[in-house]
C-alpha cells in the first residue's frame, strides 16, 4: 500500500496552501516529507492556478524541525540515502524558495524549531501568531544549527539576537520574532488565517513579473558591490520591460500620467487594464 502523503495542498482563489502534514509528530520533517515538499514546490512554481504559495503546518503547529528519529538517527548508517535526502531537504527549504518565481508566505502557529528556520527565512514573508513558539533548539540537544540554518538566521535576524538565540536555545514568541526581524506581522491566533490571506491578496494585485523581479533583485543585490548592483539593476529593469506580458511599465505610466486613475504612492496600477490592447504605448 502506498505511504500516506505527508504534504497536503489546497488551492483557493490563486492561493496554494501547502501544509506540512504530520500533525501527530508536530510536523517534524522526515525523509518522505522532504521528497514530497521538493516535488510540490517544483510543480506549483509553474502551475497557472497558483499565484501565491503559503506554507503552513497541519494541526496547529508549523514545524518541529528535522525528525530526530527518522532524519538523524534513521539515516546515520545510510550514507547514500542520507546524501540524497539532505540534498532534497536543502533544495526545497532554501534553493527553491529563496528565488521562487512566485511570492511565498509562511503562516506560523504553534511550534517552529531548528531546521524549520530554513524555510522560515527563505520564504518572502512570515505572518505569525503572537503566541507561536520559536526555538533554535540545536544547542540543547548537541548539534549546531546546521545545513544552512545558521546562515539563514544571520541573514534575517539582527546579529546580536541571532547569536543569543542560537547559543541559548531559548524559546521566543511571535511578537519577539517580529521584533528581531524574523517575521513581518504578529497577530492573535484567531486572526492568523485572515491576516495571511489579506497579505496574499495584496500581492496578487501586483504585476507578477514586476513582483518577481523585485523580490529577486532585493535578494541578489545583498551580495553585490555597488558597481555590480548598478549594472545588475539596470539590466534587470530592461529585462522586465522586454519580457513582461502585462506591459506594467507602460500601463503604470499611462494610468497615472494620462488616465489619472490611480496614485502609485497608495496602490498598484489596475492589472485588468494592462491586459487590454487598445492603447499604443
Ligand atoms: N523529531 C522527531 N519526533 C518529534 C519531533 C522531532 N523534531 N518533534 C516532535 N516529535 C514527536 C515526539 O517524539 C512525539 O512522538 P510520539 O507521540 O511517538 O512520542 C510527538 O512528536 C509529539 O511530541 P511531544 O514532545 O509529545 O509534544 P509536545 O507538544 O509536548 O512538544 C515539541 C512539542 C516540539 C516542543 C517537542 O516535541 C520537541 O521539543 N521536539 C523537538 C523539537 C526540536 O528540537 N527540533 C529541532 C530539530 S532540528
Amino acid at each position: 500500500m502506498a505511504e500516506a502523503s505527508v504534504v497536503k495542498v489546497e488551492k483557493n482563489g490563486g492561493i496554494s496552501w501547502v501544509f506540512l502534514n504530520r500533525p501527530e509528530k508536530r510536523n517534524a520533517m522526515n525523509p518522505q516529507l522532504h521528497i514530497e515538499m521538493d516535488g510540490t514546490l517544483e510543480e506549483l512554481e509553474t502551475d497557472p492556478e497558483t499565484k501565491v504559495v503559503i506554507i503552513a503546518g497541519s494541526g496547529g503547529n508549523f514545524c518541529a524541525g528535522q525528525d530526530l528519529k527518522e532524519f538523524f538517527r534513521g539515516l546515520e548508517d545510510k550514507p547514500a540515502e542520507s546524501k540524497r535526502i539532505q540534498t532534497l531537504a536543502n533544495r526545497w527549504r532554501w534553493d527553491r524558495l529563496y528565488m521562487y518565481d512566485k511570492p511565498t508566505i509562511a503562516m506560523v502557529e504553534g511550534y517552529c524549531a531548528g531546521g524549520a528556520f530554513m524555510q522560515l527565512v527563505a520564504v518572502d514573508f512570515v505572518v505569525t501568531a503572537d503566541d507561536a513558539l520559536y526555538s533554535l533548539s540545536e544547542v540543547n540537544w548537541g548539534i549546531i544549527p546546521g545545513a544552512l540554518v545558521a546562515k539563514a538566521v544571520t541573514e534575517a535576524v539582527l546579529y546580536r539576537h541571532a547569536l543569543y538565540y542560537a547559543c541559548l536555545g531559548d524559546a521566543f514568541d511571535g511578537k519577539e520574532a517580529v521584533r528581531i526581524g524574523l517575521a513581518n506581522i504578529a497577530v492573535p491566533k484567531d486572526q492568523l488565517r485572515d491576516e495571511t490571506i489579506r497579505l496574499a491578496n495584496k500581492l496578487m494585485q501586483k504585476s507578477p513579473e514586476v513582483l518577481k523581479a523585485t523580490k529577486q533583485a532585493m535578494r541578489s543585490v545583498r551580495t553585490m558591490d555597488v558597481p555590480q548592483a548598478y549594472d545588475y539593476l539596470h539590466a534587470k529593469n530592461i529585462a522586465i520591460r522586454a519580457g513582461d506580458p502585462e506591459r506594467s511599465y507602460q500601463q503604470g505610466l499611462k494610468q497615472f500620467v494620462d488616465d489619472k486613475t490611480y496614485r502609485p504612492f497608495f496602490e498598484p496600477f489596475k492589472l485588468s487594464d494592462a491586459a487590454s490592447k487598445d492603447d499604443n504605448t
